[in-house]
């Protein structure tokens, strides 16, 4: 998209999550734990035209870098972001969001009996498979719509 075309102003230091799929950011900001109430800027666009992928969303985290550890979580619902590391407005670094082997804390369990939805709770850990990720407790597996199964409250 040419700079005319921006719909969000560049960032001076921070993170730029580019190419998420269209409707996703808010889930995907919600996996980093970011709701506003660090003070510092989040800038999102939803749903903008992408030549690679239809539709995108993009989200600017300013002030913070993200680790690979937490971009590679996002690859659940993200399998195509890149990340773009910005530094006194120049993007420094670009990695691509990879499959972690395991997920911490990060997703609810849809099994009821599982251990990690008991009362004293244990913290939940999703192995990642091919084409969906298995509870590393019960067993229970999610193939489709991860995103519904954010464990974020
Ligand atoms: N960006 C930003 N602030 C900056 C620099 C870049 O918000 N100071 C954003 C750009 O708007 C873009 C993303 O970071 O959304 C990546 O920037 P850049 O690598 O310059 O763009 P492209 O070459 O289009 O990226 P790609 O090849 O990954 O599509
Ligand atoms: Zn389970």
């Amino acid at each position: 998209m040419s700079d005319h075309e921006l719909r969000v102003s560049k960032i001076r230091d921070g993170t730029v999550l580019d190419h998420l799929p269209g409707g996703s950011a808010l889930n995907v900001l919600a996996m980093l734990d970011i709701d506003g109430s660090e003070g510092t800027g989040v800038s999102v666009a939803m749903n903008v035209p992408s030549e690679r992928l239809g539709t995108k969303d993009v989200v600017k985290v300013e002030e913070r870098e993200l680790s690979q550890a937490e971009v590679d979580v996002l690859s659940l619902i993200a399998p195509r972001a890149t990340v773009n590391i910005v530094r006194e407005y120049a993007v420094r670094e670009k990695k691509q969001a990879e499959r972690p082997e395991s997920v911490r804390g990060v997703l609810a369990c849809p099994n009821s009996s599982c251990i990690t939805n008991a009362e004293e709770p244990v913290q939940t850990r999703f192995d990642v498979l091919e084409d969906g990720v298995r509870c590393g407790y019960c067993e229970e597996i999610i193939r489709e719509g991860i995103a519904d199964h954010l464990d974020v409250a």
